[in-house]
This record gives structure tokens, C-alpha cells and sequence, in this order.
């Protein structure tokens, strides 16, 4: 297949190393929804986890009774909770107990929560986290009101965590707002598509993993070099999670994520895999069947039996290995960031962080 841009590399920093083996006498590692393997920093990290459910409970709760309703949706269905899972564990880096650091693991779900609502409107999504997206239940208008509230909610919690981060949530809130932008618009005439995209996932998925991490690093009292190492990570192990999103948005069944398989092909919302076919189709190699497919898929994809179809093609296409070859080169180049930080079980978990959101994608 063509060849397609890299992650940028760094210059310190080795790739990343192969997760230990979880010792059998552990808890199950998986029961924090990544492979945290250091005892003690697992039960740590649930225990904040558990209080972080409870604020968000409350603060996605209000008194009027349809905005409590339409507000606790998505919260209370559920979700993976990695974005505040960073936040306690570059917390981890400084200070974990500091008060901020729980608060901001609330601001950041907050703010993906509210991105949720409105991305399910427009990627005209009929499942989310399980349950049936907002928008289905009470339609375009409520959805898009109640994640303007809850980014609001998010704005008020913020804005005790003190200025810096107030900045920093603003500009991820804008970046968010750019990327999804651009993923609507298009790139423009002779811009190369798939560099525009991985600008788009940089922008609408990255920047708010990037904010995660730096935040709970920042709120700890963690040195400056280790909040920026944290923040370059999340940059990187974003777009490496994005592209992973978007195999499974082809490969997955709705079982396991959540969301109903092939809606973004449906929608003709950009993917990687479909990127990459049609740069190949533009190279002129490209084989019949290959034209075909993107035919298809540039096509009508109402009818669930061509839907189906394509995805079957599309999985057995070399431009979802390839698209998965990308995500876990991104997510080694996310781990080799993390040279900064002092060998211990919070680097390894990072690490191992990478490694299971690349392997998402497996
Ligand atoms: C969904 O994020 C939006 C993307 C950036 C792909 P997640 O896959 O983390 O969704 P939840 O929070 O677990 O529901
Ligand atoms: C979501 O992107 C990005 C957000 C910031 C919400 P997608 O539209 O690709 O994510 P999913 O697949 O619906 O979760
Ligand atoms: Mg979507
Ligand atoms: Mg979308």
C-alpha cells in the first residue's frame, strides 16, 4: 500500500517496552479497564476512581427533571473512563491525594461526555456506550442542549482548579471544536487527505487525552518536564486511539463497543481504512474489486445488506491492517515521550496504557 505520514519522531526516549507479566496473586488487572499491574497503584487509583464516579454523579445531576434525565444518559451508561483514569495517573507523577487532581479527573469526563452528546447528533449515531444515543430518545435538540450544559459544568469545576487550567481546558475545548470542523469540511483542494485527517484526530480525540494527562501531572505539583513528557504522550496516544476507534468502527461487533458497527461508513464520516483505499484508487494501482469497494462505499449505505457487505470487504482489505499498523506505531512513538519520567510503575503503566489502547485495535 502507498506509503502514509508517520508520527513524528522523538529524539529522546526509547520505543516502548513489552508490559510485565501480571503476577498471578494480583487483583484482576483488567478491573480498572486498562492493565494496571502494580498492586498498590491499582487499588489507589480505583479508590479515586470511585470518588470520581461519585462527583460526576452529582455533577451531571440537576434539579430539572428533564435536564436530569437527558444529563445522567451518558454517564450512567457506562463508558471505558480512560480520560480520567490518565488524569489520577499522571497524578500519580506528584502529589495523587492533591484535591485538584480528582477534580480534574471530573472536568476532563465531563467535557468527553458533553463532546459524546453532540458528536452522536452529528455522526446521526443510534447507539452509545450500550445504551441508545441521546438523540434517539429525545431527539436532535435536547442532545446538543445538554452537552452545551454539561461543558458548562465542566467550565464552573475548572475554573477552581485555578488559571493554567482554565486555559488549558478552553484551548482543548477549541481544538475539539477545530477538529471536528475540519472533519466536516473537508480537506481543501489539493490538500493531502490523509495528512488533513490525522490533523482531525489530533485536534477533535488527541487534545483532550494530551489535557487529561497534563492536568492531573500539572495538579500533582509534578515537575515541569514531566507535566510537557505527559503531554506529549497524550498527543500522540491519541491519534494512536482514534485510529484504533476507527478499526473498530469496521471490525467491532456493537457487543463490545458499545456503538453500532459501520457508522461512520454509513454516514460517510472520514476513517482511516477508507482514506487509505482511496488514496490507493488515486494511484492508479488499485485493482477493480479495490475500485468497486470505494465505489460502494462513497455509494448509498442505507440498505443494511450493503452495509454488511462492505464491511465484510472492508475487513479483509490490507488498509485495515495498515490502518492498524499505524495506531500501534503511534503508540510506541507515545510511549517513547515518557523518557523523562523516573522508571517506576506510573511510567510502566503509561506505557502499558499505550500498548492496550494500540491493542484495541489487534
Ligand atoms: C469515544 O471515546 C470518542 C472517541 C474519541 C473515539 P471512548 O472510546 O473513550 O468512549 P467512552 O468514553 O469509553 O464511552
Ligand atoms: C469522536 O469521534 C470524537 C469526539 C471528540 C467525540 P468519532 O465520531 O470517530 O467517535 P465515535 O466512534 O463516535 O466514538
Ligand atoms: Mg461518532
Ligand atoms: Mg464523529
Amino acid at each position: 500500500m502507498t506509503s502514509v505520514p508517520l508520527p513524528p519522531q522523538t529524539t529522546t526516549g526509547t520505543s516502548a517496552s513489552a508490559p510485565p507479566a501480571a503476577p498471578t496473586d494480583l487483583p484482576d488487572p483488567t478491573a480498572l479497564g486498562l492493565p494496571i499491574t502494580d498492586p498498590e497503584l491499582a487499588s489507589r487509583l480505583a479508590d479515586r476512581l470511585t470518588v470520581v464516579d461519585d462527583v460526576l454523579s452529582d455533577a451531571v445531576s440537576s434539579a430539572d427533571k428533564l435536564a436530569d434525565g437527558a444529563s445522567r444518559h451518558l454517564v450512567d451508561a457506562g463508558g471505558k473512563r480512560f480520560r480520567p483514569l490518565l488524569t489520577l495517573l499522571t497524578g500519580e507523577l506528584g502529589d495523587g491525594a492533591a484535591p485538584g487532581v480528582v477534580d480534574a479527573a471530573v472536568v476532563v469526563e465531563l467535557t468527553q461526555v458533553a463532546s459524546l452528546y453532540h458528536d452522536d447528533v452529528m455522526d446521526s449515531a443510534p447507539m452509545r456506550r450500550g445504551a441508545p444515543a441521546a438523540h434517539m430518545v429525545w431527539g436532535n435538540s435536547v442532545a446538543i442542549l445538554v452537552g452545551d450544559m454539561l461543558f458548562a459544568r465542566a467550565s464552573a469545576r475548572v475554573a477552581e482548579l485555578g488559571p493554567e487550567a482554565v486555559i488549558l481546558q478552553s484551548r482543548t475545548f477549541e481544538r475539539m471544536c477545530m477538529g471536528q470542523l475540519h472533519e466536516t469540511m473537508g480537506p481543501d483542494d489539493g490538500e493531502d487527505e490523509v495528512a488533513h485527517y490525522l490533523q482531525v484526530l489530533s485536534d477533535k480525540t488527541a487534545s483532550l487525552l494530551s489535557a487529561s494527562a497534563r492536568l492531573g501531572a500539572m495538579l500533582s505539583g509534578a515537575p515541569k518536564d514531566q507535566v510537557e513528557a505527559v503531554g506529549a504522550f497524550g498527543e500522540k496516544v491519541g491519534v494512536a486511539f482514534q485510529l484504533a476507534d476507527d478499526v473498530l468502527d469496521v471490525a467491532s461487533s456493537g457487543e463490545t463497543s458499545g456503538k453500532t458497527p459501520g457508522t461512520d461508513l454509513r454516514e460517510h464520516v472520514p476513517t482511516m481504512p477508507v482514506l487509505l483505499l482511496r488514496r490507493h484508487v488515486a494511484s492508479g494501482s488499485a485493482t477493480d474489486e479495490d475500485k468497486d469497494l470505494l465505489a460502494t462505499l462513497d455509494g448509498d449505505l442505507s440498505s443494511d445488506e450493503v452495509l454488511t457487505a462492505a464491511l465484510q470487504s472492508l475487513r479483509a482489505h490490507s488498509v485495515l491492517a495498515d490502518t492498524r499498523e499505524l495506531a500501534v506505531r503511534w503508540a510506541r512513538e507515545a510511549a517513547a515521550e515518557l523518557a523523562p519520567l523516573p522508571d517506576g510503575p506510573v511510567k510502566d503503566s503509561l506505557e502499558q496504557f499505550a500498548q492496550a489502547l494500540a491493542d484495541r485495535a489487534v
